[in-house]
């Protein structure tokens, strides 16, 4: 029988209905009730095929879940900074207590992005790469999303920055153009 991390692995973090746990060298981050998967450190494959070294200078990234992605770009000597937006202030307390390293690279803004974008766009400070990562699948609810804030994200960036969001690769193909159409990708 095939291993279930929720059954065969062990809790290394929690705060309120969020759990982490590891199996097999791999963590995997829920949000409770129903074993809700949210993020898995295995998935840093696709991360890196995605991003590849294309964060650089200042950088804005929406949804930490479990800090994979923010570890990567962080670790790239390019990256001078990153803010990293996130809703849920105990996904925030799992990382914490998991990444003890206190990066003074590092701020992570606990808000909605649909409230801190505009917020952002108050203060002065551009952005050479901006990353969407706040959704679990590309769907019809996704795009229409990712359409209203996109436009407003792009506000935030440099002249030559560049935006991108996660490309889940199970996405039915009837959402591609949509996906691909709001972030320029060809
Ligand atoms: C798919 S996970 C991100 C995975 C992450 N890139 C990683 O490396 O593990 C999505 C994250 O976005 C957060 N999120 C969901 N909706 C959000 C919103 N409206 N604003 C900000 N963060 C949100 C979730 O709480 C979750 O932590």
């Amino acid at each position: 029988m095939g291993l279930i991390y929720f059954r065969d692995g062990k809790v290394i973090a929690e705060s309120g209905q969020v759990k982490v746990y590891e199996m097999d060298d791999n963590r995997y981050l829920e949000k409770c009730p129903g074993h809700n998967l949210w993020a898995s450190s295995w998935e840093i494959r696709d991360y890196e095929e995605q991003l590849k070294d294309i964060p650089r200078g200042n950088c804005l990234e929406i949804g930490l879940g479990l800090g994979v992605v923010s570890n990567y770009i962080l670790g790239l000597e390019q990256v001078n900074h990153l803010t990293t937006i996130e809703l849920d202030r105990d996904v925030v307390e799992c990382y914490t207590k998991l990444n003890k390293t206190n990066n003074i690279k590092h701020s992570i803004i606990i808000s909605d992005v649909h409230r801190a974008l505009p917020i952002l766009l108050n203060s002065s400070i551009k952005y050479d790469f901006i990353f969407f990562d706040h959704y679990s699948l590309i769907d019809e609810d996704t795009i229409k999303e990712l359409s209203e804030l996109v436009p407003i994200a792009k506000k935030l960036l440099v002249t030559d920055g560049k935006i991108m969001g996660w490309f889940d690769p199970f996405t039915p193909e009837e959402f591609l153009e949509g996906f691909n159409r709001i972030f320029n990708y060809k």
